[in-house]
């Protein structure tokens, strides 16, 4: 099991990108590369290795326990499960104001997030189970980039009328912090949301809902 994470900043345009049209099946392999070759933060490995089942019981699609705890405000960090990136994000204050700042939620796509990508109880303005948490499946609804965490726009790639989120450099595609697409993009959804819930305030177990809740990615309409 490898990860990522760089202080806040993951998936960034530069160590991301990949030739135009290439399948997901390509991109999935070059994350899996990806992991492999950039998984080097101690702390990560630090957080995850410490609370996982074998890493042939993960690939197999056991439920992941991940101590969330670590995760400084507004860092995300990176796991993969089942073979696909899950992105956490730490969510500060300031943060989650800007997923209800009006103007920017004129802009998005589906707001309220109609569209099936993520379980019943993620279906709300900030797509998780707590504000402070994100939770998201890591690939782009276009053709399947991972798209880069920017927590506020990066005056080097300015992007219009977006306060930050997610931005995919393959085609331009780009999301609010709670993986909610923008209009006017080549990606057609928000990114899914994993089943996912908290066996206590410290600890998210990914790939089990709460109790009472059938939820799988398999029922998403974009993955
Ligand atoms: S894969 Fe095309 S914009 Fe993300």
């Amino acid at each position: 099991m490898s990860s990522t994470t760089s202080n806040g900043i993951s998936g960034g345009p530069d160590g991301h990108d990949q030739p135009g049209g290439a399948s997901r099946r390509d991109f999935l392999g070059l994350v899996t590369a990806a992991f492999a070759a950039v998984g080097t933060a101690a702390f990560a490995w630090t957080l995850i290795d410490s609370m996982n089942p074998a890493a042939d019981v993960i690939a197999a699609g056991a439920p992941m326990d991940l101590d969330i705890s670590k995760i400084e405000p507004g860092q995300q960090i990176i796991v993969r499960w089942r073979g696909m990136p899950i992105l956490l994000v730490n969510r500060t204050p300031e943060m989650m104001a800007t997923l209800q700042n009006k103007e920017d939620v004129a802009r998005l796509a589906d707001p309220d997030s109609n569209v099936n990508q993520q379980p019943p109880y993620a279906k709300n303005w900030h797509r998780s189970v707590h504000p402070e948490l994100a939770v998201l499946v890591g690939i782009c609804t276009h053709l399947g980039c991972l798209p880069g965490y920017f927590p506020k726009p990066d005056p080097s790639q300015p992007v219009e009328n977006w306060p930050g989120g997610y931005f995919c450099p393959c085609h331009g595609s780009k999301y609010d912090l709670a993986g909610r697409v923008y209009k006017n993009v080549p990606a057609p959804d928000n990114l899914p949301v994993p089943p996912y819930e908290f066996v206590n305030p410290k600890t998210v177990r990914i790939g089990q809902n709460p109790t009472g809740v059938s939820f799988t990615l398999g029922e998403v309409v974009q993955l």
